[in-house]
């Protein structure tokens, strides 16, 4: 069977106020739509995966792109927050769909999150302290069904801008693949709305396969470590660690 093309589209969501009824339904589904593909596992795995060699105590600067309410990283930080004593969450999106009681559910597990209302692409292009300084750089960036929006120059700038800022990165995103196309048609059985429906399956033909994230990667082979693979059944992950972290990391 031939690969599905990569097709991004405008997804509905993204054109909908905050507080338009169908987005608040919408990002309900969505979170749903996690628990029947397992990301928050798969996050979790993933970034431990991605920490295992950093000293456990050491505090941890935490970056999530495209955040949206922040109960994503709400649930990993329930699985992964007693092992980690120090971690603070900035959680950036363009709409401010962040509530006080999410904030408290973070401050709870010892997670200090902020949210942060900015595109990305005027983040990414603000010069950043880490640019000059390696120990600004975030311990960690990730993405959870964010990439997928953009392609071509757009992806490529948002990728240096990451690159740059990033100690690790990882993210994970629709699986362009048949049974992740199947599966997206379906989420109306789950009782998603027209809105989710829609944007399930543009989400899909916006995903990524093989190694296509490791191949846009702009970080040189001789400073990054990365992988790239399938995840759960409908998740492909791409995850990214600078090279000779260890002692970096090992001093205060
Ligand atoms: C599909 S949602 C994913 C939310 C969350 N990461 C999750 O997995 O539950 C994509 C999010 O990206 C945000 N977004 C889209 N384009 C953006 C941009 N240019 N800058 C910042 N956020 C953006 C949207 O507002 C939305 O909250």
């Amino acid at each position: 069977m031939m690969p599905l093309p990569r097709i991004v589209a405008a997804e509905t969501l993204d054109g909908l106020a905050e507080d338009d009824p169908a987005a608040m339904r919408s990002r309900r589904d969505l979170q749903r739509i996690h628990r029947f593909m397992g990301t928050r596992g798969i996050m979790a795995r993933a970034l431990q995966r991605l920490l295992a060699s950093r000293p456990s105590a050491a505090p941890l600067r935490l970056l999530e792109l495209g955040a949206g309410d922040g109960s994503l990283m709400l649930g990993v930080a329930r699985v992964l927050g007693a092992r980690w004593p120090k971690v603070e969450i900035t959680l950036l999106d363009r709409q401010d769909l962040v509530n006080r009681s999410t904030l408290d559910d973070y401050a709870r597990l010892g997670w200090t999150a902020t949210p942060q209302v900015v595109d990305v692409f005027d983040w990414a292009s603000t010069q950043s302290p880490a640019v000059r300084e390696p120990s600004a750089r975030w311990d960690v960036i990730v993405a959870n069904l964010f990439l997928h929006h953009f392609e071509g120059p757009a992806l490529a700038t948002l990728l240096a801008a990451i690159e740059s800022r990033a100690r690790r990165f990882l993210a994970c995103e629709p699986r362009r693949a048949a049974l992740a196309l199947a599966g997206s048609h379906l989420v109306g059985a789950m009782g998603a709305n027209a809105v989710t429906r829609q944007d399930a399956v543009l989400s899909v033909h916006a995903g990524f396969r093989d190694q296509e994230l490791s191949a846009l990667w702009p970080g040189g082979q001789s400073f990054w470590t990365v992988s790239e693979s399938s995840a759960g059944l409908f998740s492909h992950c791409f995850l990214a660690e600078r090279s000779g972290l260890g002692g970096a990391e090992a001093s205060p």
